[in-house]
């Protein structure tokens, strides 16, 4: 007899640590910020660039600096098949400044706005709201110096998260120039030597390597220590200072609150004067919040837990950390990349961590091409009807969405509701006989029955109140 083996089940493959799956349900988050990001670089003048994910490795080694985190561990660098150094863009500065070198920019009139959105990678250690791989989307503004153009800068990056209902704080400070990183640095390191062993060894690393790393430092006994660490605004030199002031002037007549942080640095080597970061504001903590953290420490220890979290409950801590976006001016690096002495400015913004803080907050995300009407059919009648009518409306210029391959009406309205409409349309066997149709407001659950032949003028009557109405409510849309 012949023995027959059952085949073994393929072990499934699955998503590499530290990325993440966009699927469709996600869709409306990102349409949403994409389309606020590409409506606030028209109000201002930027232009879109779209540099490439792979770059030469030195590119990123001279701009954000050898000493530092993302270049010592966290870039994906690998030699290509000509035996190149090259490596996937860990951010998107570095390539912005090369592209504004190779393509004459300077030629063009000064500042070049630029804007992008994309993905960038880091080899981070994955955590709530830190992927490996993520997308930022970012504005840079070069050949400019003036403080006005900062200050414009952090109020597009403020009102950014302001208008769309995210409450986030502005930390402010300002690291001057080479010179006076130079005294500062020296400063540090004569108050950390007498205090090195109450230090990380991280942080014991940095004070050789990169002492102005040392004040951002996670590590409690460390940001302890840092509290009373030498401040570099006493260390700006006169030039740093007067720009600075003025910066903060310009931020005081544009009515942008803003917190200044002394120990703000950033971490990457290429900012010079302004830097900047956006903080959410704590989240209130509320009783389900509570609930899942107490299952999370039931559940500790248990095999079958996940890793996987839903996205509610992957709350981010406050801090730098958590930064939702960072910048600041870059005013040495388009000649660190060859170029000539080139002032610059630019931020940039990480939108999953943003999405998550929308989601958290359950802030309103609308979509211009959202549907405003579901067509919802019963029989084989209606359903022919309204696949016609379907047709027709979008002729029309209607947003309209529907689910034909569906038959019960409980599953139909599940499928409205998940998609926000305004109104459903439906068609049954009555409305067949009567040649009428059945108009329910979604916001009021009130149905009407009307005449077929009017549901169109009626269905844009009525969305047209519908947007007035909106436009005078207090909703948090673009
Ligand atoms: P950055 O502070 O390194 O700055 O990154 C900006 C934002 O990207 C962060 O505030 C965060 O929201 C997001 N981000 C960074 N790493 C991750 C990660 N592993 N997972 C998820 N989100 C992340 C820059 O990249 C500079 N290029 C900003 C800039 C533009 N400076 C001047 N111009």
């Amino acid at each position: 007899m012949v023995e027959i083996k059952t085949p073994k089940p393929k072990k499934s493959i699955q998503l590499l640590r530290g990325m993440k799956d966009i699927l469709p349900e996600e869709e409306r988050y990102w349409s949403f910020i994409n389309e606020k990001v590409r409506s606030v670089a028209e109000t201002y003048g930027y232009g879109r660039i779209d540099t490439p994910y792979l770059e030469n490795t030195s590119l990123f080694v001279r701009s954000i600096g050898k000493e530092t985190d993302v270049v010592e561990k966290e870039m994906y660098t690998f030699e290509d098949r000509g035996g190149e150094s090259i490596s996937l863009r860990p951010e998107g500065t570095a390539g912005v400044v090369r592209a504004y070198i190779e393509h004459g920019m300077l030629n063009r009139p000064q500042p070049v706005k630029m804007y992008y959105i994309g993905p960038f990678f880091r080899y981070d250690r994955p955590q709530a709201g830190r992927y490996r791989q993520f997308n930022q989307f970012g504005f840079e503004v070069i050949g400019e110096d003036h403080p006005v153009i900062d200050a414009q800068l952090m109020m597009i990056a403020y009102n950014f998260y302001n208008e769309i209902g995210m409450p986030v704080s502005l930390q402010v400070n300002s690291i001057g120039s080479t010179e006076t990183r130079e005294e500062y640095h020296k400063a540090l390191i004569d108050y950390y030597k007498s205090r090195k062993n109450s230090l990380c060894e991280n942080c014991k690393k940095r004070m050789t390597k990169n002492p102005m790393r040392l004040l951002d430092c996670k590590e409690e006994d460390c940001q302890l220590l840092a509290q009373d660490a030498p401040q570099i605004i006493d260390f700006l030199d006169e030039d740093s200072n007067l720009h600075f002031v003025q910066v903060l002037e310009h931020l005081d007549s544009l009515e942008i609150p803003y917190t200044l942080n002394s120990r703000l640095v950033r971490g990457l080597d290429y900012y010079s004067g302004t830097v900047f970061e956006i903080w959410p504001e704590p989240m209130e903590i509320h009783e389900e919040d509570v609930n899942i953290e107490e299952e999370k420490k039931n559940n500790e220890g248990k095999k079958e837990i996940k890793e996987e979290k839903t996205e509610k409950e992957e709350v981010i801590k406050p801090g730098s950390q958590s930064a939702l976006g960072g910048g600041g001016r870059y005013n040495y690096l388009v000649e660190m990349i060859g170029g000539q002495d080139t002032p610059a400015i630019g931020f940039a913004c990480g939108i999953e961590r943003l999405i998550i803080e929308i989601k958290n907050r359950d802030l309103k995300v609308t979509q211009k091409n959202n549907p405003d009407i579901f067509v919802a059919q019963l029989g084989d009648l209606a359903r022919k009807k309204s696949l016609k009518l379907f047709e027709d409306l979008k002729h029309e210029g209607l947003k309209v969405a529907e689910s034909f391959s569906k038959d019960g009406l409980k599953n139909q309205m599940e499928m409205a509701n998940s998609k926000n409409v305004k109104f459903t349309i439906i068609i049954g066997q009555k409305e067949i006989m009567d040649d009428t149709i059945l108009i329910r407001d979604m916001e009021n659950g009130i149905q009407e029955t009307i005449d077929f032949k009017k549901i169109i003028p009626e269905l844009k009557k009525r969305i047209e109140r519908y947007g007035v109405k909106e436009m005078n409510g207090n909703n948090h849309n673009i």
